[in-house]
């Protein structure tokens, strides 16, 4: 085939996402596919036409890319495209909505709320500690963990340089106490199935940013060494919101597990439409943990869109 990767753009996930379609082209042109790298600029739907390529396979992290936009755009175009659609992406990419479809049908969640990012200067949104994110990114960009230690003052203080800075929606989080988990869901066209469990453990700190793409700051241990019971509610909430949210080819949905409280401290954090395909990734690790090479879970991939 000849498949156009979609990559890089203008996201704060840029440099993850150019490692992710790197990954992917070479894979493809491995297989012996013909591959146009597109790095994505406002010139990408003409791009697309004259490339004309059989399918796309987005390789694109973060907004925009994994938020319908460029989904609806190849709609429109009428070219195919791996992982996730338009109204998928849309809820996925926002972790309030990604709560409102999950948690009437029973997926547990941390509660929390959407606060502006000026209010948190005046008082907590949330007793601490409590996690600041943006509501729409990704690979923990902007992500702060406010504890009484934390060097942000109480009420946090407004000459802080948090990580929040630039985002103006906020997600304030419960922060969940104990451990971080992965569960990858594949659907190569046989219905979706949860490939394993993988635990995350940063060497210090929390599986931020540089703990996900710096190799040997955090290990992975897969599959996680947890209790059965936990392991398979984890594969069992992945599948259910890879089916709930509509999801295509693959997803990711992540976890933290307050191991002192059971099954009862177990909660979806979110769902990824666009999981990461670095070197690093969790996906590709818990595919060839199946026996599914990364060459094949491109390929798995790209067959699906074209499907
Ligand atoms: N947002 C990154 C790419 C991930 O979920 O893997
Ligand atoms: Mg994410």
């Amino acid at each position: 085939h000849h498949v156009a990767v979609l990559m890089g753009g203008w996201a704060n996930e840029r440099p993850v996402s150019l490692m992710s379609g790197e990954g992917v082209a070479k894979a493809l042109e491995a297989r012996g596919h013909r591959v146009t790298r597109i790095d994505m600029d406002r010139q990408v739907a003409a791009r697309i036409a004259e490339a004309a390529p059989d399918v796309v396979f987005n390789a694109l992290h973060g907004v925009p890319g994994e938020d319908g936009t460029v989904q609806g755009m190849l709609d429109l175009m009428g070219v195919p495209y791996t992982h996730s659609g338009l109204a998928t992406s849309v809820i996925a990419i926002d972790k309030e909505l990604t709560k409102h479809a999950l948690v009437p049908h029973g997926i547990p969640m941390p509660g929390g709320r959407i606060v502006e990012s000026e209010s948190i200067y005046e008082k907590d949104p949330l007793a601490r500690p409590y996690v600041l994110k943006p509501v729409n990114e990704g690979s923990s960009v902007g992500v702060a963990i406010v504890t009484d230690e934390s060097n942000y003052g109480n009420p946090i203080r407004k000459d802080v340089k948090g990580p929040w800075q630039e985002f103006e929606r906020l997600l304030a989080e419960p922060y969940i106490r104990g451990r971080e988990l992965t569960a990858a869901v594949l659907d190569d066209g046989t219905g979706p199935r949860a490939l394993t469990v993988t635990e995350l453990v940063p060497k210090s700190g929390f599986y931020d940013f540089d703990a996900k793409y710096t190799d040997g700051m955090t290990d992975h241990i897969c599959p996680a060494q947890v209790p059965e019971r936990i392991f398979k509610l984890c594969k069992a909430y992945a599948v259910q919101a890879h089916v709930l949210l509509g999801c295509n080819g693959c997803s990711r949905t992540d976890f933290r597990w307050d191991d002192e409280q059971g099954e009862d401290g177990l909660f979806v954090l979110e769902t990824n439409t666009q999981p990461g395909m670095t070197a690093l990734s969790l996906v590709p690790e818990q595919a060839r943990h199946c026996g599914i090479s990364y060459e094949d879970l491109v390929e798995a991939l790209v067959e699906e869109a074209l499907a």
